[in-house]
């Protein structure tokens, strides 16, 4: 069954990458939810798209810059000002906190291709191998050097290698990099590379999957997985095919 992963949580009714999103992905039945970590000065693993604060809070500037203490007062509501409670920018180990009352799964892409974050791999593998998380989640990056890296520090997790433009054969470019997964741009797919990464033993997770026609084709395609920003959307395809 094609698994339905929430895109920075349920970002079409949710401000993006907040405990808020996660909570309405989780409600709606998504089977997972993907999420963005950057590290600020301090050395925390931050949950959040951008480099900069700036799209999505009320803060001005990179992570990098900021630490944890004032990074966490900030308002990350964006899209959803009418929002009456405080929606802020929440840690990767707070949202470990809260899926211990809530069994999902848990997509972490590591935002690492901009700027390199030494050490971001290993405070990520320390916090899964603190919640015992190992089998609950997937690492995935678009900067390869540090997937394989993952993969040396910690061969037991999945790592899936994002990308965005076609790539020739990619479930053996996955296996040569030793990632257990592709996460390809939904444009990017097609029958053979579903079919074939699937008999190869690469799991298989398009994203952004927005469009209906997209979501029906791939669940009969039996693609391992699809990431959205409307699990609802892709849920209810799902039940109905
Ligand atoms: O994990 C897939 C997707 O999140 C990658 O693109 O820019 O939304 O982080 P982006
Ligand atoms: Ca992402």
């Amino acid at each position: 069954m094609t698994a339905i992963f929430a895109h920075r949580g349920f970002s079409a009714i949710a401000p993006e990458n907040t405990l808020a999103a996660f909570q309405a992905a989780e409600s709606a039945g998504a089977d997972g939810i993907e999420l963005d970590v950057q590290l600020t000065k301090d050395g925390r693993l931050a949950v959040i798209h951008d480099e900069k604060l700036n799209r999505t809070t009320n803060g001005q500037g990179y992570v990098k810059d900021w630490e944890w203490k004032d990074l966490s007062k900030l308002e990350a509501k964006y899209k959803f000002p009418e929002a009456t409670r405080a929606i802020g920018i929440p840690s990767l180990e707070e949202i470990f906190e809260w899926m211990r009352e809530n069994e999902i799964i848990c997509n972490i892409e590591l935002k690492n291709n901009e700027f390199p974050y030494p050490g971001m791999e290993e405070k990520v593998i320390r916090l899964i191998r603190q919640f015992n998380y190992e089998g609950r989640v997937i690492i995935s990056s678009f900067n390869h050097y540090s997937l394989t890296y993952v993969y040396q520090l910690a061969p037991d997790l999945e790592t899936a290698a994002l990308y965005s433009s076609h790539l020739y054969m990619p479930w053996k470019y996955a296996e040569a990099i030793r990632a257990g997964a592709i996460h390809p741009n939904i444009r990017t797919v097609n029958h053979n590379i579903i079919r074939s990464s699937i008999e190869h033993g690469i799991q298989i997770r398009p994203y952004t999957v927005n469009k209906e026609k997209q979501v029906r084709w791939l669940i009969e395609e039996g693609c391992s997985a699809l990431i959205t920003d409307d699990p609802k959307m892709a849920l209810e395809i799902r039940d109905s095919v």
